[in-house]
């Protein structure tokens, strides 16, 4: 076999001692033999990432196993995002942290790639990247930190800042209180503790086949993390050696067990989007039908916030991913593989529950049907999306009155205006924040209750937009309608006070209006202005709406590993 990197440094031209004599820096004279494949390890540590900040670490114990099977790691620092902190929404840089790891992957001597990511736009970005060169690559998930505790009770990351500061703004938590909370919101080194994105896209990798099974979900201070780290740097090598890229591993047949895991687990509504662009990106059809085809009827096995009580660490303990996957491997495709050249299924033997309250029996599910719900109506003609299993049961099918608010700013300006026109059966409409509107598609879909519907004990209420919702939120929320209001969706039409119809079971979601009435009102064009210049300009012109997956519409497909050009 001959190695990628021998393009670069094989031959004894003035190119190859130019490859070679700058790489060498204390290399082994046999580096660059042709024999030994040369690995990067995309690593997204980086301070201002902290759920990504211990990945240092990890690298070195992937190197310590690339060296170990012949291969040669060399640290590839990835474009990071750290979901708490870039402005104006992680999601905008998604793309190009995609674009960035995948043009550098494809234009450096490697042969392979271990990827390493954890906060919630990282594992996608990288996947995405991956997907476009399919150069043989492998996840390893940093992993969720450990549970911290305030005054006695465990907080869930996210969720439990959503709820505590709803308690602040209903009068029944002090704000000194609250603050005191946060120095023991985060316990310890990793990602997110409930099953928000990033746990959710770390499982939703394992089930894709992309990480060695039973990766997801060990703890970032577990030393069995740096153990398997080291497994995943041979393993890379070995791949390699085999040829097996994710092309082969990311099949039509691996994104329907990642829905089926979605639904078991009860993961985020943002793998809805990030799923459909990894898979735009691999030519691998799926729609949002096959979201709630394929999701229908698949219980909620595992009892985590935001669905349920536990944390990631307590799903580690009682057995994790592989005894959820356990429990539904009759729902599973046989003929899906992973990294390891095995079927997924065939990896599942021998996986054990150990805390029935954690992990459910397939008998005593929490659900018995966790499917993410796709809506259409006279609202969402391209889909929207709902997650029951996070929403009130009475509330999935409500009438009720717009009550609409244009922007985010529009939100906080208003919601908690004694004289907003409100009452619980109201539904709240957010516009102006998908993809285009925002840009870039923020977390905002859960927006909060006003205020004095919360101090009425009000602690749910449907809201619908064409934004997303974090991972680690709940409630009854209409999420990613399509096409969004900035690119003239139906949601621009709407009024306050218009009669909002949603009907989960039926999949429907509507204003129940005459259509003449609606398509002779002037849409309201919410958002902000084209960006004049950068990432913003291009990402408005040419991003794609929510159920296409908010990739560009010029990164779709795979352009493969190939560079036609000696470096000059
Ligand atoms: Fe990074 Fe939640 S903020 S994983």
């Amino acid at each position: 076999m001959v190695l990628r990197s021998s393009h670069w440094y094989a031959g004894d031209d003035r190119n190859s001692y130019i490859h070679r004599a700058w790489m060498r820096r204390g290399l082994p004279r046999d580096a660059f033999d042709g024999e030994r494949p040369h690995i990067a390890i995309a690593n997204t540590a980086s301070d201002l990432t902290p759920c990504n900040s211990h990945l240092n670490e990890v690298a070195d114990s992937v190197k310590q196993g690339i060296w170990a099977a012949g291969g040669v790691p060399l640290n590839l620092p990835a474009l990071s995002i750290g979901e708490t902190n870039v402005r104006p929404t992680a999601m905008l840089w998604r793309n190009l942290a995609a674009m960035a790891t995948e043009e550098m992957l494809r234009a450096n001597p490697i042969d392979g790639v271990v990827l390493l990511g954890g906060c919630d736009k990282t594992i996608p970005s990288l996947l995405m990247a991956a997907a476009s060169v399919d150069l043989p690559a492998v996840v390893l998930p940093g992993g969720p930190m450990l549970t911290g505790r305030f005054r006695g009770v465990p907080l869930g990351c996210g969720t439990d800042v959503w709820r505590l500061s709803e308690e602040v703004r209903a009068g029944t938590l002090s704000r000194e209180a609250f603050l005191e909370s946060e120095s023991s919101m985060i316990r310890s080194r990793g990602h997110c503790n409930t099953m928000g994105t990033a746990s959710t896209m770390a499982c939703m990798a394992e089930a894709l086949g992309m990480t060695i099974p039973g990766t997801a979900g060990i703890p970032a201070p577990d030393s069995r993390l740096l153990e398997r780290s080291h497994d995943t740097g041979r393993l890379a090598v070995e791949l390699v050696r085999e040829g097996r890229r994710p092309s082969h591993v990311m099949t039509r047949a691996s994104f329907l067990n990642a829905i089926v895991t979605l639904a078991a687990v009860g993961g985020s509504t943002n793998a809805v989007v990030h799923l459909l662009a990894i898979a735009g990106r691999l030519g691998v059809e799926l729609n949002l039908d096959d979201f709630d085809r394929t999701g229908s009827g698949v219980p909620l096995l595992v009892d985590l916030q935001p669905a349920g009580r536990h944390l990631m660490e307590d799903m580690f303990r009682a057995g994790g991913l592989r005894a959820v996957l356990n429990e539904v491997a009759d729902l599973l495709d046989p003929s899906a593989i992973t990294v390891t050249g095995e079927p997924l299924t065939g990896s599942l033997a021998g996986a054990e529950i150990w805390d029935e309250t954690v992990i459910r029996r397939r008998a005593e599910p929490l659900l018995p049907d966790a499917g993410i719900a796709v809506l259409r109506g006279n609202l969402a003609p391209d889909g929207a999306v709902i997650k029951p299993a996070a929403a009130s049961p009475e509330l999935l099918r409500h009438r009720g009155r717009a009550v609409v608010f244009d922007s985010v700013e529009d939100v906080y300006a208003r919601l908690d205006s004694p004289d907003l026109d409100v009452d619980e059966t109201s539904v709240l409409v957010l516009r102006g924040c998908g993809p285009r509107g925002y840009p870039g598609m923020p977390e905002v879909g859960n927006l909060p209750l006003p205020a004095k519907l919360l101090a009425k004990g009000v602690r749910d209420m449907v809201r619908i937009s064409d934004a997303r919702m974090s991972g680690t939120a709940y409630g009854t929320v209409v999420l990613h309608a399509a096409p969004e209001a900035a690119a003239g969706g139906p949601l621009a039409r709407v009024r306050t006070g218009d009669p909002i119809v949603l009907d989960v079971a039926a999949r429907r979601l509507d204003v129940d209006l005459p259509e003449a009435e609606l398509a002779a009102r002037e849409p309201v064009m919410t958002g902000h202005a084209r960006p004049v210049r950068g990432w913003e300009r291009l990402y408005v012109d040419h991003v794609l709406q929510a159920d296409r997956g908010v990739d560009l519409d010029f990164l779709t497909g795979s352009s493969g590993d190939g560079v036609g050009r000696e470096s000059h």
